[in-house]
C-alpha cells in the first residue's frame, strides 16, 4: 500500500464527500449527516483550511479529517481558542490497517506546530485515547450544560496548555445542520436505503453517558 497524505484541494471535494458517506451511512442513525456537513464546513468562518486533510491509498483517497475552531468558555465567561476535528473517517474497506492513526496523528503534529492550544473532540474514547485524549473531566472542561460526559475528549497541545483553564467546550455552529438541507443535498448522491443498524444503539447510549 503506498499511503499519501496531503492538504484537501477543490479536486478532491465530491469524491471526499462519496467517501465520507459510505463511511457514515446508517453507523450513528439511519443515513448520515457528515457528507453535508463537510461541503458547509469549507465556506464557514469556523473552517481551519491548513487542517484539512485526505489520505491516499494507492492514489485514491481512502479518508480525510477536518478542523474547526473552538472554544472554552470559563466561569468568567473568558474564552480560550481551541480546534477540533470532525468529520474524521476511512474508507470502511481500509478500518483497522492504521490508516486512520496515520491520518489523525499527522494532523495532531500540524496543529501543535501551527501553535494551537488544544483540541476538544467529540466521539468514543476509544477512538481517541491512543492520541493522549482524555476525557473533559480530567481537566475540568465540560459540555455547555455544565455536564461532564465521556464523549467529550481533551488533548492539550503542549505542556500545562491547559493548566490554568476549566469551562465548557463550545463546538463551531457548522454542526448545526437541518434534516430538509441535509436530505436536500443527499439527493445529488446515488440513492443509499437508510435503516436501523446495531452501531446506532451503542451510539445514542454512549452519546449520553456521563463521566462520574
Ligand atoms: C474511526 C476511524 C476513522 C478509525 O480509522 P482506522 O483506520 O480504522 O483506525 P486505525 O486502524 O488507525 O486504528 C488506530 C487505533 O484506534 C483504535 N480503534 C480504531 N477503531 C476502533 C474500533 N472500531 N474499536 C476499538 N478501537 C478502535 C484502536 O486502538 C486502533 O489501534 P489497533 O488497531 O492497533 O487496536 C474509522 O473507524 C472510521 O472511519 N469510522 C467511521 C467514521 C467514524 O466513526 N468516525 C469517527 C467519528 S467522527
Amino acid at each position: 500500500m503506498n499511503i499519501n497524505i496531503r492538504n484537501e484541494e477543490p479536486k478532491d471535494y465530491r469524491r471526499v464527500e462519496e467517501v465520507a458517506r459510505e463511511a457514515f451511512w446508517n453507523l450513528y442513525f439511519p443515513g448520515c449527516h457528515e457528507h453535508f456537513v463537510i461541503h458547509k464546513m469549507r465556506v464557514h468562518e469556523d473552517f481551519i483550511r491548513d487542517l484539512a486533510f485526505v489520505i491516499e491509498v494507492d492514489d485514491q483517497i481512502a479518508g480525510g479529517i477536518f478542523y474547526t475552531h473552538s472554544k472554552i468558555v470559563s466561569e468568567e465567561n473568558k474564552e480560550y481558542k481551541t480546534i477540533s476535528f470532525g468529520p474524521v473517517f476511512i474508507s470502511p474497506e481500509f478500518h483497522r490497517k492504521g490508516i486512520g492513526k496515520k491520518l489523525i496523528s499527522h494532523s495532531i503534529e500540524v496543529a501543535k506546530k501551527m501553535g494551537y492550544l488544544a483540541i476538544l473532540t467529540l466521539g468514543y474514547p476509544y477512538h481517541y485515547e491512543p492520541y493522549g485524549f482524555l476525557g473533559g473531566k480530567k481537566y475540568n472542561i465540560s459540555m455547555p450544560d455544565r455536564k461532564f460526559y465521556k464523549g467529550l475528549l481533551v488533548l492539550p497541545l503542549y505542556d500545562e496548555a491547559l493548566n490554568k483553564i476549566s469551562g465548557y467546550a463550545e463546538l463551531s455552529n457548522v454542526f448545526n445542520v437541518t434534516e430538509e438541507e441535509v436530505e436536500e443535498f443527499d439527493s445529488s448522491f446515488p440513492f443509499k436505503q437508510k435503516k436501523y443498524q446495531e452501531s446506532q444503539d451503542e451510539y445514542e447510549l454512549a452519546a449520553s453517558l456521563l463521566d462520574e
